[in-house]
């Protein structure tokens, strides 16, 4: 058994922090962001959103346009970096606020920047076992703000917070495949985990993120044209076939490059990293919410989906909406 979206939704918080904003305690300027990235502004969490409220949002946003009803749902795949606790899970809290069965499977998995396509990799999983037979939620929640050093300007003006996410149907004849791979390497791209008290280690992190912005960018522009080629090939596809490409939303000159490397015409890109930045596993769903909303996809039509980040891990997502 495969699956098809049946829904997407998405949630931003409240608050957007422009590029002339940040340079009110950084020294950076609006030019060099927006020319080496292409942002200009994204949204970032204040003390009365948690990543909780917005993949709540999110979810009864794609429950709403799936017309589903909560008890429904077998399967609840949050991603995120971290949840608003360590434990318990976020895909937990979130079942509840939607009033989920309590027979619900729930799960989180951090998969960093390529979260939301390991977290469709793994609805497969069940729908393809049997242990699942209706329906399934995917939610990617980041609070990227919260791991930011803000300190750095090389990284903090990157990223931003939102939550996407998709309600999905148990479809036979639904084209779902995936191409990824994994390194294993955490110097180049990591968030240290915070310090804590045990009396038998010593360790004093500070929980943000560092990231050697170069190495990453060169392990971005290779790996998305290899995944996207490896998986239209493995099902006999050409990038012609496919109506949009939606890549993870990290800097548009990334964005611009996969365009230019794979010859296909820029509107089957869309793109929302002038207005969100990096939101990590989100980035996607939420791309993915606005361009089902605008119309820019049809029943029937083919897309990729398409993430690199963390891990170094990088996945292509190929399906039929
Ligand atoms: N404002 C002003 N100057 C800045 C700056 C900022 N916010 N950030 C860095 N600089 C400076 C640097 O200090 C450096 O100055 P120097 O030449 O005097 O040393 C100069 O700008 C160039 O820095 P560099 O790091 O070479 O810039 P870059 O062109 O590689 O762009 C990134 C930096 C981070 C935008 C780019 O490497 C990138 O987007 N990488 C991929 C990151 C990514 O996708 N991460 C997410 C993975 S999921």
């Amino acid at each position: 058994m495969s699956f098809r979206i049946l829904g997407t939704g998405s949630a931003l918080p409240a608050t957007t922090v422009s590029n002339e904003d940040l340079t009110k305690f950084l020294d950076t300027s609006d030019e060099w962001i927006r020319t080496r990235t292409g942002i200009t502004e994204r949204h970032v969490m204040n003390d009365e959103e948690s990543l909780l409220t917005l993949a709540t949002a999110a979810c009864q946003n794609a429950l709403e346009m799936a017309q589903t009803a909560p008890e429904e749902i077998e399967l609840i795949v949050c991603t995120t970096l971290a949840g608003d606790y360590t434990s318990p899970a976020l895909s937990c809290l979130i079942a509840k606020e939607l009033g989920l069965s309590d027979r619900v499977i729930t799960m989180d998995t951090n998969m960093g920047c390529c979260g939301f396509e390991y977290g469709l990799q793994i609805a497969h999983a069940y729908f393809a076992s049997g242990m699942i037979s209706k329906k399934a939620i995917v939610v990617s929640a980041e609070g990227l703000s919260r791991h930011a050093d803000w300190t750095d300007r090389a990284t903090c003006c990157l990223f931003g917070d939102a939550s996407g996410a998709v309600v999905l149907e148990a479809a036979p004849d639904r084209k779902v495949d995936f191409d990824w791979t994994v390194s294993g390497n955490a110097d180049i791209l990591n968030i240290t985990r915070h310090a804590d008290n045990s009396p038998w280690n010593s360790y004093d992190g500070k929980g943000v993120l560092h990231m050697n912005g170069q190495e990453v960018f060169k392990f971005a522009v290779s790996s998305i044209n290899a995944r996207i080629c490896a998986v239209l090939e493995k099902n006999g596809l050409a990038p012609d076939d496919i109506a949009k490409f939606f890549l993870h939303q990290a800097n548009i000159r990334i964005i611009n490059s996969a365009i230019h490397k794979m010859g296909v015409a820029p509107e089957k890109f869309p793109h929302n990293i002038e207005r969100l930045g990096n939101t990590s596993s989100a980035t996607i769903p939420v791309l993915l919410d606005e361009t089902v909303r605008a119309g820019g996809i049809q029943r029937g039509d083919k897309i990729v989906l398409c993430a690199f980040g963390a891990g170094l891990a990088s996945i292509a997502c190929l399906l039929e909406y």
